[in-house]
């Protein structure tokens, strides 16, 4: 037996990856590991100190100042920043962009990376992002490629703001998912792109239910568990 499990889970964002990650977390007993939150938390401390989200000589300077902590309970991931607790706020609309801004910049994924590799390093676990498989984990034992059409994605990504009171457009939401898939698979650092190895999974017009039990199966067969 091996000692730790990794799976990789990389995609668009809306592609379900969370969901899905913290769902079959949940049942195979793992460690659900957030990475967008992350980069997440690093976003909103630029936003906070008023640092243009392009200004990378700006946000690169943050970096030797913040301390980001992240704990993994009951599949949610807590996550602070120097200490406070960031969870909710890292969640905002405007963070979406800082997030996917910041995560462009070479030293900004350099700093991160470590701490995502200690996380799968100490237990078995389920890792969502863009280069897991590509970059983080690059042996994981298993890799998931998710994704949905842009319209599908942006509906889910509104009903979620409605539900948490933010007011947004779907056209507008929409609008956003194109430009953060533009920015994440055309920046030069770690794109988003489907590992060789990883298989791809096309939620659009299945239900959680479905799409969960089919990866656990997969997943079940895949590492005889
Ligand atoms: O999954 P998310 O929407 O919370 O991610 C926020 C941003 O962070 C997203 O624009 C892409 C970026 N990201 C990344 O570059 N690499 C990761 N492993 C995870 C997220």
């Amino acid at each position: 037996m091996k000692e730790h499990y990794s799976i990789a889970i990389d995609g668009p964002s809306g592609a379900g990856k969370s969901t899905l990650a913290r769902i079959l977390a949940r049942r195979l007993n793992f460690i659900y590991v957030d990475t967008g939150a992350i980069y997440r938390t690093v976003g909103l401390d630029a936003w906070r100190r008023g640092i243009d989200s392009r200004d990378e000589p700006g946000v690169v300077a943050l970096l030797d100042g913040i301390r980001i902590t992240f704990a993994c309970s009951e599949g949610l991931q807590r996550m602070e920043l120097n200490g406070e607790d960031v969870t909710e706020e890292i969640r905002a609309h405007v963070i979406s962009r800082y997030a996917s801004d910041v995560s462009a910049m070479p030293p900004v994924r350099a700093f991160l990376l470590q701490m995502q590799r200690d996380a799968a390093a100490e237990n078995n676990v389920i890792m969502d992002g863009r280069d897991i498989g590509t970059v983080v984990l690059p042996d994981a034992d298993m890799k998931i490629f998710l994704t949905a059409t842009p319209e599908e994605r942006a509906r889910r990504r509104w009903l979620e703001l409605q539900e948490r009171g933010e007011d947004a457009s779907l056209e507008q939401v929409l609008a956003d998912v194109n430009q953060r898939d533009y920015n994440d698979t055309h920046r030069a650092a770690a794109p988003l792109r489907q590992a060789e190895d990883a298989v791809l999974v096309d939620t659009t017009g299945m239900t959680l239910e479905e799409v969960s039990d089919y990866l656990e199966t997969m997943i079940r067969e895949k590492l005889a568990l």
